[in-house]
């Protein structure tokens, strides 16, 4: 891929009216997800799973891009079409996630650090040519009592501006994703601080490790108040300070910043996203979605591990995929998830 190449997949993944879906569960995760809807854990079930979302007619015109697990990569339809095939003829961009999870960072057994670097660019070798054309590494920063310490920063913007760089080297998009967790009772300015500090720390360790920014896309967390907070922000607020970080600390090179929805609701996720595009301030990136929850909650609710229940799951991922694409452009209101014909 030439550099050129790379800039044009990630505009892409940002095209106006789109986003990402982020399908790229460990088997850890879609465990949990399962659990919630009483289906077991196989891998025919996830294979259906994800099938079922890949295969939903016209979602291609809201998702640019899906983020792999390394077994979804490799795997085929139930009629033998590998899954890259299927979304390509979406006209969808399949990305990897290529970090091994998370351990405690030593010394503060209440910070993580990001594992995955060893033999990272034979894995992106072998990724791309399975047909990934961009990847994600998610770092975990979490905010607690004189946490996040300067460490735990410093060795996660590290391992993101490596992994990076390599991801570059070796004609892949980087999606770069150091995620301020929403876990704890911590205020709305309490995560603007840290979500500052660590941008900050993010983007000198990329600049000094030469990674080019026009040829990545940034997935953070929005600002907002932590989950077991009694204040909560409104939507207006979220908007407002998540732009105000965004626009001191990320560079105007950077095509886009695409959200991850770290534990909102689908429509919290949604409206939120749709505020920050009905600011009156033009903004020099795309503000787009590389949502996982927020896209599949209701989607897997519908689903239910039932092949009868298919074309309900798609409709209530198509809808969901449609209200995020509106909110691309601030178009988004309350009374769309309302106007929606139920499946
Ligand atoms: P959520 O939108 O569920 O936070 O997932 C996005 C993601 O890819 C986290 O790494």
């Amino acid at each position: 891929m030439t550099s050129n190449e790379l800039e044009l997949t990630a505009q892409a993944l940002v095209a106006p009216g789109k986003g990402i879906l982020a399908a790229d569960e460990s088997h850890g995760t879609i465990e949990k997800r399962f659990k919630g809807i009483g289906v077991a854990n196989t891998e025919e079930n996830r294979r259906d799973y994800r099938e079922m979302l890949f295969r939903t007619k016209g979602a291609g015109e809201f998702i640019s891009g899906v983020i792999l697990f390394d077994e979804t990569i490799r795997q085929k339809a139930k009629d033998g079409t590998p899954f890259t095939k299927v979304l390509a003829a979406q006209g969808v961009i399949p990305g990897i996630k290529v970090d091994a999870g998370t351990v405690a960072l030593p010394g503060s057994p209440n910070e993580k650090r990001t594992q995955g670097l060893d033999g990272l660019r034979e894995r992106l070798t072998e990724y791309r040519g399975l047909g990934a054309r961009f990847a994600k590494w998610r770092a975990v920063i979490t905010i607690g009592d004189r946490i996040p310490s300067s460490a735990c920063l410093r060795d996660n913007a590290y391992s993101l501006a490596v992994y990076a760089a390599l991801c570059q080297e070796q004609g892949i998009v980087p999606i770069v994703e150091p995620e301020v967790l929403m876990d704890g009772g911590h205020t709305l300015e309490r995560c603007y601080e840290v979500t500052t500090e660590t941008l900050h720390t993010v983007f000198s360790t990329l600049h000094h490790q030469g990674v080019v920014l026009e040829r990545m896309l940034l997935k953070p967390n929005m600002v907002i108040a932590g989950k077991e907070s009694k204040v909560q922000a409104s939507v207006q607020q979220v908007a407002e300070e998540t732009v105000k970080c965004f626009r001191r600390m990320v560079p105007a090179a950077v095509p886009g910043i695409v959200f991850l929805s770290g534990g909102q609701t689908s429509p919290q996720a949604t409206a939120n996203l749709s505020a920050m595009n009905a600011l009156p301030t033009s903004h020099p990136w795309q503000l787009s979605f590389s949502y996982g929850r927020a896209l599949q909650d209701e989607a897997l609710k519908a689903w239910k591990g039932q092949a009868a229940n298919v074309s309900a799951g798609q409709k209530a991922f198509y809808n969901r995929a449609k209200m995020n694409g509106a909110a691309r452009s601030g178009r988004y209101s309350e009374k769309m998830e309302r106007e929606l014909v139920p499946a």
